[in-house]
């Protein structure tokens, strides 16, 4: 599916499309399933994403919410993805605490909690052993190398192509990612990239010749659909 690409006036009205592309989508999963299933991204893009859906009206009972990656800490970290969506969003509406299901970190083993995770995954959405989980919404960063979740240009987690999850490896600090497949085996894959800082990845990610195994976003081809909301300072290079 070709991807929908919108480019926002600021980071403002990139944040409120977001939101209403985020409300339109679970509360389509919600009607067509019953349920939505989302995986966050960390970085500081979010946040004020994930504050503005606190504020909405949603089935918080029908929402599940996962990480599509983890840095390796303890939740209560000031890098944890978890400590950024449970303070921004998750902390501050009535979403069950069955319904959030944090990526373990806490073993010590990062291949060991990857597995963990993946476990984890198996079993909340049934999965018979080598298939893939199917999130009905995947929320994507960009780097400005290109990488998306934990998936770092030329890193051995890019080859991962029978597992769900796996350890990304950022200048040596390990992180729990879901992989390439796993994430274009979503329904919706959305990105949320702002910044000058992201032209030149954007522009390697959309053009025809750039290697992925450099600028791994550009590995994100998923069944569903395909999202980019840029905001201008990100996006220029895409506009004629
Ligand atoms: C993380 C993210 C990562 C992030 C990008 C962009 O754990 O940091 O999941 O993939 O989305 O690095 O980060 P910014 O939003 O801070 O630019």
């Amino acid at each position: 599916m070709q991807p929908k690409v919108e480019i926002l006036a600021d980071q403002t009205a990139l944040i409120q499309r977001s939101l209403e592309l985020m409300v339109e989508k679970i509360q389509q999963s919600v009607r067509e399933r019953g349920i939505c299933t989302i995986a966050l991204s960390g970085g500081s893009t979010p946040r004020p994403l994930y504050e503005a859906i606190a504020a909405q009206n949603l089935p918080w009972e029908k929402i599940h919410v996962f990480w599509g990656d983890e840095r390796y800490v303890p939740s209560h970290h000031p890098d944890s993805n978890e400590k950024l969506a449970r303070d921004a969003w998750l902390n501050r509406v009535a979403i069950p605490a069955e319904n959030i299901h944090p990526t373990p970190t806490d073993s010590g083993n990062p291949q060991q909690d990857a597995q963990r995770y993946e476990q984890q995954l198996q079993q909340f959405f049934q999965l018979s052993p080598g298939t893939m989980p199917v999130l009905d919404i995947m929320l994507q960063g960009m780097g400005d190398d290109g990488h998306t979740a934990s998936l770092f240009p030329h890193t051995e987690a890019l080859q991962v192509c029978d597992r769900a999850i796996a350890v990304g490896n950022k200048d040596g600090s390990p992180r729990i990612t879901f992989t390439i497949p796993a994430i274009n085996n979503a329904r919706c894959v959305l990105f949320l990239v702002a910044g000058s800082g992201k032209q030149n990845a954007i522009e390697q990610v959309f053009s025809q010749t750039a290697d992925p195994q450099t600028y791994p976003a550009k590995f994100i081809q998923p069944q569903g659909e395909l999202w980019w909301l840029l905001d201008v300072a990100a996006g220029a290079p895409l506009q004629s």
